[in-house]
């Protein structure tokens, strides 16, 4: 079977690594290129850092830098204090060769889904601001898109950065608001589950045991990630946020899913709450409300026991 085409729109970030590094050790995925947001970091950084991944895992893939700023609001401070200065946690040296495509995220993403009519899932992992943007400027592209598989939200649990609110869906509650209401396919994968798949410093190890390369380097910025989540949580572990989406994308049958539509709270005390919304026009989304956390983990490794093999075939062919 033809791998499954995705574009990852991502700010890299801890766990954004560790789910990119994923999608290209999984032979079932051709990942077609990389889109750029702020977030866990600035937007500059951001791309700087999917331009070192790109190059450290040898990977044949566009870079597209996208929106500096939220929608509506004024941006949030990055998340410095999970992700580490630079995003990958105390990681100094970030300096890629690469260069970012020269068009913004949202026309690459217009222009690549139409020139694949129907075959591509777009896979956000940050703030909603370029697929807001992409909504604008191409409002029929909902009908040139496989589906959106999202990590962001928290519809039946509270949030991570309030009591309310999902950190991506905070960062950008009017993006996140316009993208649910749009006509496409959405499968939404929210706290609700991936704050149930949580990996310990040992799993990372066996990765870096059986593919030292990008297996090591994962297992190294997840100390920085496991030392924040040990402070807010307890315990040593870390949340794997979105390795979960993209493991949605190649095994979803380990989630449980409901229809639900939605929508976000864009002010006051909530701002980015999402909620099910009582607005029936709204098409309703696939809501991952369930996990089987010890097979997460288990397809996890087995992806990660082949990412340096793939990546010396890379570098051969
Ligand atoms: C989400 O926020 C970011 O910090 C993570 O990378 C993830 O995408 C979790 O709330
Ligand atoms: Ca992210």
């Amino acid at each position: 079977m033809a791998a499954q085409k995705i574009i990852i729109d991502t700010d890299p970030g801890i766990d954004d690594a560790m789910a990119i590094h994923q999608a290209f050790a999984d032979s079932r995925l051709e990942v077609v290129g990389l889109t750029t947001i702020f977030g866990n970091v600035y937007l500059e950084q951001a791309t700087r850092n999917s331009l070192w991944l790109v190059e450290h895992g040898a990977y044949e893939c566009t870079v597209a830098s996208g929106a500096e700023n939220p929608i509506f609001q004024k941006m949030n401070i990055p998340s410095f204090h999970v992700h580490g200065k630079q995003g990958f946690g105390e990681m100094t040296e970030i300096n890629p060769i690469r260069k970012a495509d020269p068009r913004p995220a949202h026309i690459y993403l217009s222009e690549t889904i139409r020139a694949n009519t129907g075959q591509i899932i777009l896979c956000p992992i940050g703030p909603l601001s370029n697929i807001a943007n992409l909504l604008d400027y191409d409002p029929k592209i909902t009908n040139h898109i496989k589906k959106l598989v999202i990590m962001g939200g928290a519809v039946h649990v509270p949030g991570n950065v309030t009591t309310y609110a999902e950190a991506n869906f905070w960062n950008d509650p009017h993006a996140a608001d316009k993208v649910l209401g749009a006509n496409w396919e959405i499968d939404l994968i929210g706290l609700d589950v991936t704050s149930n798949i949580q990996f310990s410093l040992d799993v990372f190890a066996q990765g870096a045991k059986s593919s030292p390369r990008i297996g090591g380097f994962i297992r190294d910025i997840s100390k920085f990630y496991i030392d924040f989540y040990k402070q807010v949580i307890g315990k040593p572990v870390c949340l794997m946020h979105d390795p979960a989406a993209i493991l949605a994308i190649t095994d979803p049958d380990i989630f449980t899913f409901q229809k639900e539509p939605l929508s976000v709270i864009l002010k006051g005390e909530k701002v980015g709450n999402s909620f099910v919304s009582e607005n029936l026009e709204r098409r309703p989304v696939n809501v991952a409300v369930s996990v089987d956390a010890e097979a997460a983990q288990r397809q996890f490794l087995s992806i990660f026991s082949k990412a340096d093999s793939a990546y010396k075939k890379r570098l051969n062919s």
